[in-house]
């Protein structure tokens, strides 16, 4: 049975991926850079600054270091425009359910995502006082889909990372948990997410039951 689970943020308790997103590809349509659904998808869980130098490759333009700097800023900043309207309305379908269920089974709740914003972000939806630990972002030294961040939140537990559930939604983060050492629980496609140990739509559908035996 798994004594700590371990959750990412972003299309896993609230969708933030769709603000990403437009914060992107406005900043994409200041440079020319066609901005589409597939380059969003692989943006998923990749961290601001590796984030614009894919865009960037993309359209096969290079910047100045301070100028990339400014433009990443500049997408922060825009990002953080949309969030500042964020509710508890914005958790997803069963977020909050899960996240106590969690809790009251005793287990530990850990939150590993590459984003800044995430600690303003888990304030807004209300749930902040619900995690144990939360990996500080600034921090990282690699982003996903290197294991970093999710050993460190097992380390924060105080947790062996085979003792883990990692959660989330995107194949970089899936990546991520698996290099850890955890079992993985993805949340979106099984055809998208293949090497995730079982994957289920969406927190709604989350039966602690099922990963305690
Ligand atoms: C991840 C998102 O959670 O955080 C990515 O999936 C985002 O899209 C990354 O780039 C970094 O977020 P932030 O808030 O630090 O720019
Ligand atoms: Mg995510």
């Amino acid at each position: 049975p798994f004594k700590a689970v371990v959750f990412d943020l972003d299309g896993v308790i609230t969708d933030t991926a769709r603000f990403h997103h437009l914060a992107w590809k406005r900043l994409a349509d200041t440079l020319g850079i066609g901005f589409d659904d597939e380059l969003a998808e692989s943006l998923k869980g990749i961290d601001r600054r590796m984030s614009l130098q894919m865009i960037l490759d993309k359209g096969g333009v290079t910047l100045e270091p301070a100028e990339f700097d400014r433009l990443a800023d500049m997408k922060n900043v825009w990002y953080k425009e949309l969030i500042g309207t964020m509710t508890r309305d914005d958790l997803l379908p069963g977020a909050l359910d899960t996240l106590k269920a969690v809790r009251a089974a005793g287990l530990k709740i850990g939150l590993a995502s590459v984003s800044q914003n995430a600690p303003a972000i888990l304030e807004r939806l209300g749930i902040a006082d619900l995690f144990d630990t939360v990996v500080d972002a600034r921090l990282l030294k690699r982003g996903k889909p290197d294991p970093e961040i999710f050993l460190k939140a097992a380390a924060q537990l105080g947790a062996d990372p085979a003792d883990c559930l990692g959660v989330e939604d995107a194949v970089a983060g899936v990546a991520s948990i698996k290099g850890a050492g955890m079992a993985a629980l993805g949340i979106g496609k099984p055809s998208v997410l293949t090497e995730a140990d079982a994957v289920i739509a969406g927190l709604d559908d989350f039966v602690l039951d099922d990963y305690l035996a």
